[in-house]
């Protein structure tokens, strides 16, 4: 059954290139990606790997364990690790799943049999540290990620769990938020002194975090 928003991310123990994983141990208290590629030894899992390895410095910042998954074994992920730093300069730093027997795959229902019969498609699940599933991306297997849109996302998901507002369309750290409409404007003023109001359900303040 697909995981959807707010379910618990389902825990699993696999080989991985940092040796046997057990998911929900090794995201601890932090905020989790967990995300899979169709195969390795292809172009643009190559390319994707590497951009994720190459963002180590941001995951670190915001507390993100990053996880990368697909169905072929650990001896295929170590012998194409090389590929990945050769052609993109950065070193894969982060657990790649093994999961030849669709095990994990199957859990977070990441083969789309109308796409590809044995293949996963590139799922995205950031979990929160309570272990719950935030946010979820699918993308066909000839559609690389932007990873920059996912630290985007990540920086969103992180304000609006603590403040009571939201990010409007195409919103980047530093921008406007908005208030969530559940707060009266009397709460408003209290929580977001100065305050202003576009419409009497559209009211915006300053990012949270400067
Ligand atoms: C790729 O990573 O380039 C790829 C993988 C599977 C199918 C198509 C493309």
């Amino acid at each position: 059954m697909a995981i959807r928003l707010g379910d618990t991310a389902p825990d699993f123990t696999a080989d991985s290139t940092a040796g046997t994983l057990s998911f929900h141990e090794y995201l601890g208290e932090s905020w989790g990606i967990l995300f899979s590629h169709p195969k390795d030894f292809t172009p643009v899992c190559t390319t994707e790997l590497g951009a994720v390895a190459g963002l180590k410095p941001e995951w670190d910042k915001r507390d993100v364990k990053v996880v990368g998954l697909s169905v072929d074994s650990v001896a295929d992920h170590n012998a194409w690790a090389g590929d990945i730093a050769e052609v993109t300069g950065h070193a894969l730093n982060f657990p790649l799943v093994a999961d030849p027997d669709r095990t994990v795959a199957d859990l977070y229902d990441m083969i789309h049999p109308n796409a590809d019969n044995t293949l996963t498609v590139r799922s995205v699940f950031v979990i929160g540290p309570d272990k719950k599933v935030k946010l979820t991306l699918t993308y066909p297997a000839a559609t690389g990620r932007n990873f920059n849109e996912l630290l985007r996302v990540v920086d969103s998901l992180q304000r609006t769990a603590v403040n009571k507002v939201a990010t409007p369309a195409n919103w980047t750290p530093g921008d406007k938020v908005i208030i969530v409409p559940s707060l009266s404007d009397e709460q408003a003023g209290e929580l977001f002194p100065g305050f202003e109001t576009v419409k009497p359900y559209l009211r915006t303040t300053n990012d949270p975090v400067r």
